[in-house]
């Protein structure tokens, strides 16, 4: 097979590069199928790892991207065969095993998702981890005993893929949603995405954070960690739940036992990298039936593979709105 390209991160004298190599496909890490990538999408997490903000890679040199969608070209394992549209996100790509920003990619068969039907490989990857685990969130909270009967559900970072994701299905879903954003410009597209409610961040006062505060969230999806987190837990309802998903705003959370002994609250830990296989291909399924997501086109820009390297920043600085395809052969 022919040279392809591929966006490899390395690391020299402790500091991380990154940048557009040609390889050849014999280069890529071991797997049982070889895909040929249509798309793949920008999450924090490969903003983190493409520029060394976060030192999560855990071996070099690493073809970056934890989401990759396209078709099969050939395979060893018999549950996939050539032409059969497949998506992988998270286990170990991107940060430990090359990923999806490269025209090929090597990728163990156990990681595969066969693509749900009716919905197209662009749309899996607008969804990408952060849909995936929006949607994860709110399957584990709903077990949980989560329901719109229940009160208003916050979600935090709610300008990002995951916020944006989270409001539009838990709104589609029936829940009065609160988005918390540092964003108060973005009021009106977080109305459209099924925002009841936009509260400012900068109007909360972390400072000092009673260990049981006034009880308003029945649920939370949290994108911050740090004293967000904090906050969220002393302020839940009696019996509320907590999807723990990000550390946007930091890995530290500082809480006592009161909300989990004196109100029952419910702190879940949201891992979308090692969930188990059929409740991953289950979490797929609903996303392309009853937790389609009703507002994909308009959360979701898209970019050209050579605009990659340049739309890391706006990541890291907390900027970005919504969702990020990169567009790689499709
Ligand atoms: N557990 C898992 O498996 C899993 C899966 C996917 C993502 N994640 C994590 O979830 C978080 C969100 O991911 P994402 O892909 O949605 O990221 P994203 O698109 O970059 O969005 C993050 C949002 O958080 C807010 N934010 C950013 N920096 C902040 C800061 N310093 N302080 C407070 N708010 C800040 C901003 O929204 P506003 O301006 O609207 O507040 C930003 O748009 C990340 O931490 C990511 O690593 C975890």
């Amino acid at each position: 097979m022919a040279q392809i390209k591929a966006f490899r991160i390395r690391e020299s004298d402790k500091k991380t590069t990154s940048g557009f190599e040609d390889i050849d496909p014999a280069e890529l890490d071991n797997g049982e199928v070889l895909i040929r990538v249509a798309y793949s999408s920008i999450n924090y997490k490969d903003a983190l790892a493409a520029t060394g903000a976060g030192k999560i890679i855990r071996r070099f040199p690493c073809v970056g991207g934890i989401d990759l969608a396209g078709s099969v070209i050939e395979s060893s394992d018999a549950r996939f065969k050539s032409g059969d549209p497949v998506i992988a996100t998270s286990y170990d790509m991107g940060v430990a095993h090359d990923g999806g920003y490269a025209e090929v990619a090597r990728i163990p068969a156990d990681w595969i998702v066969p693509l749900p039907q009716g919905m197209s490989a662009f749309e899996s990857m607008a969804l990408g981890t952060a849909g995936y685990t929006a949607a994860l969130g709110i399957q584990r909270m709903e077990l949980n005993g989560l329901s719109p009967a229940n009160g208003p559900v916050i979600v935090t970072g709610a300008t990002g893929g995951v916020g944006s994701l989270a409001i539009d299905l838990l709104a589609g879903r029936g829940y009065k949603v609160t988005a918390l954003t540092g964003k108060p410009s973005e009021g009106a597209y977080l109305r459209a995405l099924g925002a009841a409610e936009i509260l400012d961040r900068k109007t909360l006062d972390l400072g000092k954070i009673r260990a049981l505060e006034k009880p308003q969230w029945a649920g939370a999806v949290d994108n911050l960690g740090g004293a967000f987190l904090s906050w969220l837990a002393s302020s839940m309802q009696v019996s509320g739940t907590i999807a723990s998903i990000g550390l946007a705003a930091g890995m530290d959370f500082k809480t006592t036992v009161a909300p989990f002994i004196l109100r029952g609250v419910c702190l879940l830990g949201i891992d979308s990298g090692y969930t188990p296989m059929p409740l991953r291909r289950e979490v797929w399924r609903r996303l392309a039936t009853d937790l389609r997501p009703r507002h994909l086109a308009e959360m979701t820009r898209t970019i050209a593979f050579d605009d990659l390297p340049g739309a890391f920043g706006a990541f890291l600085d907390g900027q970005v709105r919504g969702r990020t395809v990169v567009r790689i052969g499709g």
